[in-house]
């Protein structure tokens, strides 16, 4: 799909993947582009700067907390009774947590909710209108933690898990209705919250051990690539793919090796 002339919505587009994807998409020149996220004066500040460059009125920013259905539900009636139908939802945002089994609930609630539940409630209130007419894009964004795992934080592989799950499941599903789905799934990213969970981008890329770390910029490229190829599954690292061939290939080696890894690398979350 081209995303010229439509109406787009990206949620966490204030964040480093989501800023980067909203400045591109504007390149594309779209009728709207609704930046949404818990913070809403840097979604207003982009949107400004976005329309600065644009030369028009293209971009606005809201507030949306995806973790809660009812303000998910709000964002998609407000852009519909305003404007009209939103053609691409980009469920963006997402959250790591750093938790295993022995801690509470609060953190994984936050994970399921933020990461896996916000997709479906989005699904959930644009499919009605999608499928009136016959087309619809849904765009999330998952991780290759979703895929491999995520070292140290097992609500964020579980849940980032789901959400694979969940955007395959809807291609399946849905796709003789004219409904297209991708999901992202990003390996090291340098953003605030890679920079927040392990110190810095150097760390990062030893910690990950999937190659470099790429920039939001060169993501949102992948990103604009792969809705206009309509790819179902979408990464930012080719090596990734490599890794999933063997994870498939032979499972208790890839459990056994990732094992090895985190042991060798575990001191890097601790400090
Ligand atoms: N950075 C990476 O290395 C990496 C790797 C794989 C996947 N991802 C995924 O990419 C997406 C974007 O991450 P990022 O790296 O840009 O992170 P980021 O922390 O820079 O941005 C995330 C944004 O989401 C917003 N957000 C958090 N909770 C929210 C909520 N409840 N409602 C609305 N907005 C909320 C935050 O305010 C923030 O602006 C996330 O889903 C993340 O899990 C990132």
């Amino acid at each position: 799909m081209e995303l010229t002339d439509k109406i787009i919505v990206i949620t966490g587009a204030a964040g480093g993947i989501g800023s980067a994807c909203a400045r591109r998409f504007a390149a594309e020149q779209p009728r709207l582009l609704v930046c949404a996220d818990l913070d809403v004066a840097s979604t207003q500040q982009l949107a400004t700067s976005i329309n600065t460059s644009a030369g028009r009125e293209v971009a606005i920013g809201r507030h949306c907390d995806v973790g809660n259905e009812a303000s998910v539900k709000a964002l998609i009636e407000e852009i519909a009774a305003t404007y009209a139908t939103i053609d691409i939802y980009f469920a963006n945002a997402g959250v790591s947590v750093s938790a295993g089994p022995l801690d509470g609930d609060e953190a994984w609630d936050r994970a399921w909710r933020i990461n896996t539940m916000a997709h479906v409630w989005a699904a959930r209130h644009l499919l009605p209108a999608w499928l009136d007419r016959g087309e619809g894009y849904l765009v999330t964004t998952a991780s290759m933690a979703g895929i491999l795992t995520s070292l140290g934080d097992g609500a964020y592989s579980t849940t980032k898990h789901a959400a694979v799950g969940f955007a395959e499941w809807m291609a399946i599903t849905y796709k003789a209705d004219g409904i297209r789905v991708s999901v992202l799934c990003p390996g090291g990213i340098n953003t605030p919250m890679l920079a927040g969970l392990i110190g810095d981008v150097e760390k990062a890329a030893q910690f990950i051990g999937g190659g470099d770390v790429k920039e939001p910029e060169e993501v949102a490229d992948i990103v604009v690539a792969g809705i206009r190829d309509e790819a179902t599954l979408v990464m930012t690292h080719p090596v990734m793919t490599t890794y999933m061939e063997r994870k498939v290939a032979d499972h208790p080696r890839w459990v056994a090796g990732m094992s090895r890894l985190w042991q060798r690398q575990k001191h890097l979350l601790e400090g």
